[in-house]
């Protein structure tokens, strides 16, 4: 089995930004570009406050510095060499800008924000057998699972999310398709191949 193109790269290149993999993050997903575009294209107030939970490489939250001017992010994400790989991608954003947090979910914000971004691990253990064996080879397996069901994380993310969001913001995550009647709330939304792939929790 060959070593993934991306990884051979070195990066990705996500909503026109490259995005450096040289620690190994999970490779992001075009589903994952779907839904950043789509937020990115919403009206936001100025000066807008963001968490990019579960960053990996930091995708997620760079694009959003990147494209929406004026705006903040901070990234959460629990491994150390993932916390450095953020760590690149910001390397050419102000620094007053953007936060690295270490943080196992919510344990280490203590913040509020306007929007937060979630792309948690959502593979379920028990359809192992249906990811592919690249995938299974070369991806960091903390970037995938998540309980037998891969509701473990989601349903942690979901019990807390309102606790750390300002009054009229929102959270935005993405999900599996297969889980989306085991999300008991938020509004759904599909991604370009016509699944259910995001949904927003208001505060
Ligand atoms: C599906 S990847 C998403 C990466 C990136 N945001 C993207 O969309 O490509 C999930 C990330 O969550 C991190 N993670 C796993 N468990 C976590 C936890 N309990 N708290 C914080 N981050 C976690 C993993 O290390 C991984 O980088």
């Amino acid at each position: 089995m060959d070593l993934p193109e991306e990884y051979k790269k070195g990066f990705k290149d996500f909503l026109g930004i490259k995005i450096d993999l040289s620690k190994r993050p999970l490779i992001p997903r075009p589903e994952t570009e779907y839904w950043v575009g789509w937020f990115i294209n919403q009206n936001h107030k100025k000066g807008m406050k963001c968490l990019d939970l579960f960053s990996g490489s930091g995708c997620v939250g760079v694009a959003i510095l990147k494209n929406i001017k004026g705006s903040i992010c901070h990234f959460g994400e629990i491994d150390d060499s993932f916390l450095e790989q953020i760590k690149i991608n910001c390397s050419d954003i102000d620094s007053d800008r953007y936060k690295i947090i270490k943080t196992d979910i919510f344990s280490g914000i203590d913040e509020k924000y306007d929007y937060i971004l979630a792309n948690p691990p959502y593979v379920a253990k028990n359809r192992i057998s249906e990811v592919g064996k690249d995938v299974l080879e070369y991806e960091p397996h903390i970037a995938l699972f998540s309980g037998d069901d891969g509701m473990e994380i989601i349903n942690k993310f979901i019990s807390e999310v309102k606790n750390y969001l300002n009054d009229g913001g929102y959270a935005i995550m993405e999900f599996d398709p297969q889980q989306k009647d085991k999300i008991k709330e938020g509004e759904f939304y599909k991604d370009q191949f016509g699944e259910y792939r995001f949904v927003i929790i208001k505060k």
